[in-house]
C-alpha cells in the first residue's frame, strides 16, 4: 500500500506533518534553506552538524548554528562529539535554543570528525555511542534522534546491531543512511539495510539516501516500514523537488520562480550570516537553482565570478525581470525577520555579551 506522504506522524510528544525530512547538511543547512524546506512540504528539518566542543568553548560561530526561527518547527538540531558529559552539556544548549529534537551524529565520515573519535567512528565503539545517548537523553526532555551510517567499512551490518542498542539507551527515532563511511557518497544506499533496521527496533525509522523523486520515496517507504524519508542532495538548490515528493505536483519552476526563490535565499542568508561569509557560502547555489528555468550555461559562470551579492540579484532580477513580483509576494506573506528571529538565544549564552 502507498504512504501518504501528507500523513502526520509523532516521535513522541513531536507532532510532523509530512513524511519528508529535510537531511542535514554541513555548509548547506543555513536557516533559510530549513524555512524553504518548511515551506516546501518539508515535515521535519534539521541543523547541520554542530560542534559539540564548539559550543563547549562558547565559539560564536558554533553558537550561530544554534539560531531558532520561529517558522522552522519542528526542528531537530544535530551535535557531534566523542565525550558524554560534553555531548550533555551541548543537549542542553539545544534544547535551551529552542529545538525540537536533538539529533546525534553518528554518521559522519569526514576524517577532521572521525579523528577525533566522533561522527561514524563511534558505529565501532557501540558502548561509548551508548553512552553518548545516555547522556543526551538525561540531560534534557527533548526527544533524541540518531542518524548514522551502516558501518565504517563496506559490507558493513554495524549498524543493525547498535541501532537497537541506541534505542535501549534511550533514542527515540534512528535515521540510516545505508552506506559505509567508507563509501563516502559513492555507490548506491542499499535499503534493504533500512527494512532490516526497522524490523529490529519499535521506534520510528528514517531513510536517507538518493531518495530524489516522488516514486522512490514511496518505494523505499513501502518496502523498508520506515516511517518517513530524509531527502539530502535532491533538494539542494532544488525546494522544488520536496513539493513533488510530498504532494505529486511535478511541474518545473518558471525561470522567474526560480530567480524569486534564489533572490529569497540570498537576502536571508545574508541576513544570517553577513555578506562577506554569505558571498562565498552561497556561490554554490547559484549553479543548483540555475540547473531549472533553461538559463544559457555561461550565466551560472558570471555569476560566480561576482563580488557581492548585490551585484547578483541585480543580474538575477535582469534575467528575468517578472520574478520582481514574485519576490514581493514571496516576501509580504513571509513573517519579517523580526517575527522570526523571537527564538534567538537569550544573549548569556553568547559568553559575556
Ligand atoms: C554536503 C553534505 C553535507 C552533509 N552534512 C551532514 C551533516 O552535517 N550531518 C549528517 O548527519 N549528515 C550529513 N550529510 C549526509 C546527508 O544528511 C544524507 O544522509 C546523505 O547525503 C544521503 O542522502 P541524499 O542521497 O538524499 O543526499 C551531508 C551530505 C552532504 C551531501
Amino acid at each position: 500500500m502507498l504512504t501518504d506522504l501528507r500523513e502526520s506522524w509523532q516521535i513522541h510528544d513531536v507532532a510532523i506533518p509530512t513524511r519528508v525530512v529535510l537531511a542535514p547538511m554541513a555548509g548547506v543547512s543555513v536557516q533559510a534553506f530549513r524555512r524553504q524546506g518548511r515551506r516546501f512540504g518539508a515535515g521535519l528539518v534539521c541543523s547541520e552538524m554542530v560542534s559539540c566542543a564548539g559550543i563547549e568553548h562558547r565559539n560564536e560561530k558554533t553558537l550561530g548554528y544554534l539560531r531558532v526561527a520561529t517558522d522552522e518547527h519542528p526542528l531537530a538540531i544535530q551535535i557531534f562529539g566523542s565525550d558524554p558529559p560534553a555531548m550533555a552539556e551541548a543537549a542542553r544548549m539545544v534544547a535551551a535554543a529552542g529545538a525540537d529534537l536533538v539529533d546525534i551524529n553518528f554518521g559522519c565520515p569526514v576524517r577532521k570528525v572521525t579523528k577525533t573519535g566522533a561522527g561514524a567512528t563511534l558505529l565501532d565503539d557501540a558502548g561509548r555511542a551508548a553512552r553518548i545517548v545516555e547522556a543526551v537523553a538525561e540531560a534534557t526532555d527533548l526527544p533524541v534522534s540518531v542518524k548514522m551510517r551502516r558501518g565504517l567499512l563496506d559490507g558493513a551490518r554495524t549498524c543493525l546491531e547498535v541501532g537497537p542498542q541506541l534505542v535501549r539507551a534511550g533514542a527515540a527515532t534512528l535515521t540510516l543512511h545505508p552506506r559505509s563511511a567508507q563509501q563516502m557518497y559513492t555507490g548506491t544506499a542499499d535499503h534493504a539495510l533500512t527494512a532490516e533496521l526497522a524490523s529490529l527496533v519499535d521506534v520510528p525509522v528514517i531513510a536517507s539516501g538518493d531518495i530524489t523523486s516522488r516514486a522512490k520515496a514511496q518505494a523505499v517507504l513501502a518496502t523498508t516500514n520506515a516511517a518517513a524519508v530524509m531527502v539530502g542532495r535532491g533538494a539542494q538548490g532544488n525546494p522544488w523537488a520536496l513539493r513533488e515528493i510530498v504532494d505529486g505536483n511535478a511541474r518545473e519552476p518558471s525561470r522567474e520562480e526560480v530567480v524569486a526563490e534564489l533572490v529569497l535565499f540570498i537576502r536571508e542568508t545574508v541576513r544570517e550570516l553577513g555578506e562577506r561569509r554569505a558571498s562565498g557560502f552561497l556561490k554554490k547555489f547559484y549553479g543548483w537553482y540555475l540547473g531549472r528555468g533553461r538559463f544559457p550555461k555561461p550565466f551560472k559562470q558570471e555569476l560566480v565570478v561576482l563580488g557581492s551579492t548585490e551585484d547578483v540579484e541585480r543580474l538575477l532580477i535582469a534575467a528575468a525581470p517578472g520574478a520582481l513580483p514574485l519576490l514581493e509576494r514571496l516576501e509580504d506573506e513571509l513573517p519579517s525577520a523580526d517575527e522570526v528571529l523571537l527564538d534567538a538565544l537569550p544573549i548569556s549564552i553568547y559568553g559575556g555579551g
